[in-house]
């Protein structure tokens, strides 16, 4: 059984759907670290601060039910909004966020039974996971998954402006100096467009159970 599952791949790609499903079935946890750039943007907006004055002593917590805590307080919903999701792509470019949110994730898999997602995990923050995921899917699929999300949380959104919203937000991660979204050379690809959630869980349950 593999311990160390690291997912990676564009917003919208189903990770971190498919990475709670997997971690139930294995009794692993989940780590979102998404949402740790979430909560760092969400501080800067709270507070007006510029991110190196937020960053130095943040204190973020995930629970194994994936609510997020930040200084404490829940922030769960706070940090799916399209606003805080830019801020966060924003705060990712900074090599002191990056170091700092990168310690807290290796703290966290040192035990191991976890399977992380995010952009740099394969590559950066745990390159000797036993098994590396690439999950991708069209622009096109993947802003439709998340107008869907956004809408059935009460968020008033336009297809329009999600499609682009996603693609500038990948093209910022993907040609960023420091730690880009980016395949590891030894991650396997899915491509999770025609796939139902379902069968995206059962590859990866296959892969780690190899
Ligand atoms: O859920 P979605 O795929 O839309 O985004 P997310 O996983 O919550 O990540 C939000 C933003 O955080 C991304 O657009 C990246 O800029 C940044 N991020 C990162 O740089 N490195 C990670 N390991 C995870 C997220």
């Amino acid at each position: 059984m593999k311990k160390i599952i690291a997912v990676d791949g564009p917003a919208g790609a189903g990770k971190s759907t498919v990475s709670k499903i997997v971690a139930a079935r294995l009794g692993y946890t989940y780590i979102d670290t998404g949402a740790m750039y979430r909560a760092v943007a969400l501080k800067i907006l709270q507070t007006g601060k510029p991110a190196e004055d937020v960053t130095g002593d943040i204190d973020i917590k995930l629970d194994d039910a994936a609510r997020v805590f930040l200084d404490g307080v829940e922030v769960t919903k706070e940090i799916r909004t399209p606003e805080v999701s830019r801020g966060a792509s924003d705060v990712a470019k900074f090599g002191f966020v990056r170091k700092k949110l990168t310690e807290l994730q290796r703290a966290m898999a040192i035990q191991g039974k976890v399977i992380m997602d995010g952009r740099d995990i394969g590559t950066q923050v745990l390159p000797n996971a036993d098994l590396k995921i690439f999950l991708t899917a069209t622009v096109d699929e993947r802003a439709r998954r998340r107008f869907e999300e956004l809408k059935a949380k009460g968020n008033v959104t336009d297809f329009e402006q999600v499609r682009k919203e996603i693609i500038l937000r990948d093209k910022q991660d993907s040609t960023r100096e420091i730690a880009p979204l980016a395949k590891a050379e030894d991650a396997i690809l899915l491509d999770s467009t025609n796939l139902t959630i379902e069968q995206v869980v059962a590859e990866i349950l296959r892969l780690a159970r190899s």
